[in-house]
C-alpha cells in the first residue's frame, strides 16, 4: 500500500526519500507506456531509482570525467573511444584490449542505468582516478556535486532523425514499447520519448558548453563519424591528455579509431554474442551508419522533425 500522498510528487524534495519510499513516489508520477515524467523529462521507469539515487547520492571529484549523452547517440561508440584514450599507456598491446573481450558498457559502467539504480547506494570510491563513468541524465537535473565540480564533461548527440530511427530499432529490438512506429514517431515530436525531449536534452548541455568550454565539450555524431582522428585529438586534448607527437607517429589515434569503428566492434565475438545486464549486446550495433533515417521517414515525416527542430534550435547555434 502507498504510504505517500498521490499529489506527493509535485511538493515532495526528493532528497528527503528514503530507498523503501522511491517506488511510491516513482507510481505517483505521470507515466505513459515505459516512461515516466520527471521534472520535464521522460525517464524509462525501470530507471527511476536510479535517477533519484544518483541525483541524491553522487559526489563528483574534479578529477572525474563524465560521458553524457542521451539514448541511441553513438554511447556505445564514445564509451569505446574514452576508455581507449584514457588508458592507452596501459594497453599498448591492441591485441590485448580490454575491449576486444568487454563490451564498452562494462567498461564505462552507467551512474544512472546501473550503479545508482538498485536500493544500495555504490561504493565509487574504489574506481581508479580519473573515474569515467556515463549517464543519461539532461544537464539540469545532474547532482549539484557534478555542476559545482571541475569534473570535465563529455557530451554526444546526433541527427535527430537517425536518433529517432535507431531508438525505434532499439525500443523494439529488447521489448520496450508496444507502439507502432508512427505512434512512436509522433511521441518523439511532442518530446515524449527516452530521456526526452530530445532537443531539450540537447539544448541543456549546448547552452551550457558556451559557457563553460573548459568543462564541456559537445560532440555531433556525424562529425566524429567524417573525421574520427581529428575528434580523438580533440578529445584527448580537452581530457587534458593529448597524444605526443611519438604517439602520433606511432599511428596511435589511427589504432584507436580502428579499434572502436564500428566495423571493428561489431564484429567480436563478445558484441556478437554477449549480454550486458542482461542485454544482448548486439542490439547496440546496428548500421552504425549517417543518413540511414531516409529508409524510414516519409517526406512528411522528415519534414516534421526538420520544423520541430528548426525552431527548437533558432539562434542556439546547433546545426545538423
Ligand atoms: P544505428 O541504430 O543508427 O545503427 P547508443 O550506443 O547510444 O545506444 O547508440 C546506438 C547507435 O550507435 C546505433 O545506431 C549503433 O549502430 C551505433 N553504433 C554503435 N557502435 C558504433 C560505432 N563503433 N561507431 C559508430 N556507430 C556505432
Amino acid at each position: 500500500m502507498s504510504t505517500l500522498d498521490p499529489s506527493f510528487s509535485q511538493h515532495l524534495q526528493e532528497d528527503e526519500l528514503t530507498p523503501d519510499q522511491y517506488g511510491d513516489f516513482i507510481s505517483s508520477l505521470p507515466t505513459t507506456g515505459f516512461l515516466s515524467q520527471y521534472r520535464g523529462f521522460w525517464f524509462p521507469t525501470k530507471f527511476m531509482q536510479g535517477v533519484l539515487s544518483l541525483r541524491k547520492h553522487f559526489q563528483a571529484h574534479d578529477t572525474d570525467i563524465l560521458m553524457m549523452t542521451p539514448p541511441k547517440v553513438g554511447t556505445t561508440w564514445l564509451k569505446a573511444i574514452l576508455f581507449a584514450i584514457l588508458n592507452r599507456k596501459h594497453h599498448l598491446d591492441l591485441q590485448k584490449h580490454p575491449l576486444l573481450t568487454n563490451n564498452p558498457h562494462i567498461l564505462v559502467p552507467y551512474l544512472d542505468l546501473h550503479l545508482y539504480n538498485k536500493k544500495e547506494v555504490p561504493d565509487l570510491t574504489t574506481y581508479p582516478s580519473p573515474r569515467l563513468f556515463s549517464a543519461h541524465l539532461p544537464y539540469t537535473l545532474l547532482p549539484t556535486s557534478v555542476k559545482n565540480s571541475k569534473c570535465k564533461i563529455v557530451y554526444l548527440y546526433r541527427n535527430p532523425k537517425d536518433t529517432f530511427v535507431s531508438l525505434w530499432h532499439f525500443l523494439e529490438k529488447i521489448g520496450m514499447t508496444t507502439d507502432s512506429f508512427e505512434e512512436t514517431f509522433d511521441k518523439f515530436c511532442q518530446g515524449v520519448s527516452n530521456f526526452g525531449p530530445y532537443w531539450d536534452h540537447v539544448l541543456s548541455y549546448w547552452n551550457e558548453s558556451l559557457e563553460k568550454s573548459q568543462r564541456i565539450l559537445c560532440l555531433r555524431y556525424e562529425e566524429l563519424k567524417e573525421q574520427p582522428t581529428t575528434h580523438l585529438k580533440r578529445i584527448a586534448e580537452f581530457l587534458g591528455c593529448p597524444f605526443s607527437s611519438e604517439e602520433e607517429t606511432k599511428g596511435m589515434i589511427n589504432d584507436i579509431s580502428r579499434l572502436c569503428s564500428f566495423d571493428y566492434l561489431s564484429k567480436l565475438e563478445v558484441n556478437k554474442s554477449g549480454t550486458t545486464h542482461n542485454m544482448k549486446n548486439e542490439s547496440l550495433f546496428r548500421r552504425g551508419e549517417v543518413g540511414d533515417w531516409v529508409n524510414y521517414l516519409t517526406p512528411q515525416m522528415s519534414e516534421k522533425l526538420d520544423n520541430i527542430f528548426k525552431e527548437k534550435f533558432h539562434g542556439t547555434g546547433l546545426k545538423f
